[in-house]
């Protein structure tokens, strides 16, 4: 691609493809990432929201190197639209058993799953993202997973992710057995100015930037545009790199507002 000879970039900088250990991972993140491996050693469930794009399934490829390397088994699902009994399906195939109907039957195929997998010093933890699509018969049945042996344990610690709605949700009255297990309570919340900086600088030199390509205004003006979400960053500064390859042209506070300009206003598309 033309625009990456003319920045003389490995590859797309801003692509949503990179490797576990190419994740952004600054000092705010990292301790997010501690708290959610200290909720998962403690065998607590786990709630994290945030925004749409701030990061939180990253979040959880993060998790999932750091828990790996602990002895933890993850499951991971984000199909998280499914009907009760597809949701059943659905779990006992991610946990490799196979498929059951009734909640009956998935709990004891899950209780024998998880007593095997402690014979081999192994925990199950479920990562559930997306889970504000949850069906609300499908999160009335969660509390089930979540009490085992007289309630001493949870069967399987869960780590539910989504929108900051999910919380609101949770603490709905109907909901309040779930809510009250929810132990560890994480928010992750949008980039700050300093953040967007960092964050575009980091990606730039994973893609073998040799020097910055955005002026200190121009990314005042994305942090601005962006308020901080990550995803709306990627397809910013993306544009950023293709305008000023194809014009020749510097990526300041101009060049971006020009980026935005093009974009139809939110306004426009609803
Ligand atoms: N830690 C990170 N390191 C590198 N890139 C990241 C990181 N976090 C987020 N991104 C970038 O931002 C994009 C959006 O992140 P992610 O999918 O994790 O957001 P999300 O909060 O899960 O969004 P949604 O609520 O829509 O599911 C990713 O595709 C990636 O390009
Ligand atoms: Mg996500």
């Amino acid at each position: 691609m033309k625009w990456l000879t003319h920045f003389g970039l490995s590859e797309s900088p801003f692509q949503k493809d990179l490797a576990d250990d190419k994740l952004w991972v600054p000092t705010s993140r990292r301790r997010l990432v501690d708290d959610l491996v200290e909720g998962c050693h403690e065998r607590h469930h786990v709630l994290l929201v945030g925004e749409p794009g701030v990061g939180k399934t990253c979040v959880l490829r993060a998790l999932r190197q750091r828990l790996q390397q602990d002895g933890f088994r993850l499951t991971y699902c984000h199909n998280a639209t499914l009907g009760r009994r597809d949701f059943y399906r659905h779990l006992c195939l991610a946990l490799g058993l196979s498929p059951k109907a009734t909640a009956a039957a998935v709990f004891y195929a899950i209780s024998d799953h998880v007593k095997q997998l402690g014979e081999e010093r192994l925990h199950p933890v479920f990562l559930l993202d997306e889970a504000h699509l949850l069906h609300q018969d499908v999160l009335e049945h969660l509390h089930i997973l979540a009490n085992y042996e007289w309630d001493q344990k949870p069967l399987l610690p869960l780590v539910l992710v989504g929108l900051p709605e999910m919380r609101e949700r949770l603490t709905l009255r109907k909901n309040r057995s779930l809510w009250s297990r929810i132990h560890t309570r994480l928010s992750l919340g949008a980039a700050e100015p300093g953040d967007t900086a960092e964050y575009v600088s980091f990606r730039l030199k994973r893609a073998a930037a040799d020097h910055e390509l955005f002026s200190t205004d121009a990314l005042g003006l994305i942090h601005e545009v962006s308020q901080g979400a990550l995803r709306d960053i990627d397809r910013i500064a993306t544009a950023c790199l293709k305008l000023a390859a194809k014009r020749k042209l510097v990526i300041d506070r101009e060049l971006v507002a020009r980026v935005q300009q093009a974009e139809p206003a939110l306004d426009d598309a609803e």
